[in-house]
């Protein structure tokens, strides 16, 4: 029952949400630096994509843990320009290499542990040159409040039947999603279950200062600051010391 493995290729048909890509693009080509772009969790591309059809001068590395939301991915955005390549976000792989590392749409609170985030933040800030960027959003603590009762949708598109079910327990979210595939005979279907971790905008402030960045936070893409909504925003520097 991992996740994003049976997901991947039906991810860009009930998942991922135009308008919200839109809004991510504006938001980072608003705040991002340079042409080298490292993305983190990138799914199934289509933020990369919509970053290099904007700025065919970019070059972007665009990475997952899943290696099914990879082989989607570079099937169908895979250029000379965007390579694609699984990648453990607590990994430390780069050094020195890019402008702006990216990493959007709450893929960080995928990482459970502060210790696992400080992997993530060292990792970024090692990726990066100087005077380079991070810039990443997480849930806002507020989510767990929305979902203490537990929420349900059901969607139906042709052939295809979808639930999710999200609950909150202590500080994690918990997402069970079920996919009902009738082109296919007999019925496909399966479940895959995903979990997350939310974390206090200042645990997280902390820990990027203490690393070496200097950190500018949003809420919801416009509201400079700090408050109640679905997501904080990341921007940040590695200055030239
Ligand atoms: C909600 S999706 C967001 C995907 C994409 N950023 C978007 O905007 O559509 C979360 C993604 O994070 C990936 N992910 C989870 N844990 C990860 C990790 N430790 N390292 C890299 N990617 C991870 C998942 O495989 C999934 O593709």
């Amino acid at each position: 029952m991992d996740s994003y493995t049976n997901l991947a290729s039906y991810y860009d048909m009930l998942i991922s949400d135009d308008d919200a890509q839109e809004l991510y693009l504006e938001f980072t080509r608003k705040y991002m630096y340079g042409s080298d772009v490292l993305e983190l969790g990138c799914g199934s591309g289509i933020l990369a994509d919509k970053l290099y059809t904007n700025n065919p001068g970019l070059k972007i590395v665009a990475t997952d843990l899943s290696k099914d939301m990879i082989n989607v991915a570079s099937e169908n955005y895979g250029t000379d320009n965007i390579v694609f390549e699984v990648m453990d976000m607590c990994e430390n792989k780069y050094h020195n290499e890019f402008d702006s590392v990216l990493c959007y749409c709450d893929s960080l609170n995928y990482v459970l542990g502060i210790e696992n985030i400080r992997k993530v933040f060292e990792g970024a800030y090692d990726a990066l040159k100087d005077n380079g960027v991070f810039i990443f959003d997480a849930h806002s603590t507020t989510r767990l409040d929305e979902f203490k009762e537990g929420y349900d949708e059901s969607f139906i598109f042709d052939e295809l039947e979808y639930s999710w079910h999200i609950s909150t327990e202590n500080n994690y979210i918990k997402q069970i999603l079920r996919v009902w595939d009738d082109s296919i005979v007999p019925t496909y279907f399966f479940e895959e279950h995903h979990l997350q971790e939310i974390y206090e905008p200042s645990q997280l402030i902390d820990l990027l200062k203490e690393i070496g960045f200097t950190v500018d936070v949003y809420t919801d893409f416009n509201y400079h600051g700090i408050k109640d909504g679905e997501k904080q925003f990341y921007i940040c520097k590695k200055e030239n010391i």
